[in-house]
């Protein structure tokens, strides 16, 4: 059965038909075109398609869409603000956080919601905040290594490229 549904995606409303057994990830990607949410699992295990409910990290997989109807989501692809790229995803790219890319954009998604809260968070609190997330590429190092350098950027009011250490 297809029902009618409203979400609210990075900031812009959209009305769309979709089949009712459909997660929120399948309407992201398969409906409305937002292939930043990564397809992993599938069933909750790996973080690949985290995106943000009313700020808050959500595993769009198992989530009904039904659910996000009237509430903010946010993807990978709304990260960034008119200023530009978000200081996370600048910071990954100067410490090699990302590899193969393809559990990128839920660790952003996921470090973006700890940053929006704490902007100096310890290296436990970062890795709670990423510990539903996981990367077979990195070992983490980087990654933890990128969240630190975005968020000595956010207190400084820098771009990470003024604040990395050699
Ligand atoms: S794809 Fe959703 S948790 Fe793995
Ligand atoms: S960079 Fe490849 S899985 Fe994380």
């Amino acid at each position: 059965m297809i029902e009618s549904i409203t979400l609210t995606v990075n900031g812009d409303s959209r009305e769309t038909g979709v089949p009712s057994h459909y997660t929120l990830l399948e309407t992201l990607r398969y409906v409305l075109g937002y292939t930043g949410p990564k397809q992993g699992c599938d069933k909750g295990d790996c973080g690949a398609c985290t995106v943000l409910l009313d700020g808050v990290p959500t595993l769009s997989c198992i989530l009904p869409v039904q659910e996000a109807a009237g509430r903010e989501v946010t993807t990978i692809e709304g990260l960034a603000g008119p200023e530009g790229a978000h200081p996370l995803q600048d910071a990954f790219d100067l410490t090699g956080g990302a590899q193969c890319g393809f559990c990128t954009p839920g660790i952003l998604t996921s470090a973006a919601a700890l940053l929006a809260e704490n902007d100096d968070p310890t290296l436990d609190e970062i890795q709670a905040a990423l510990s539903g997330n996981l990367c077979r590429c990195t070992g983490y190092t980087k990654i933890y290594e990128a969240v630190e350098l975005a968020a000595r950027a956010l207190r400084s009011g820098k771009r990470p490229s003024e604040v990395v250490e050699p």
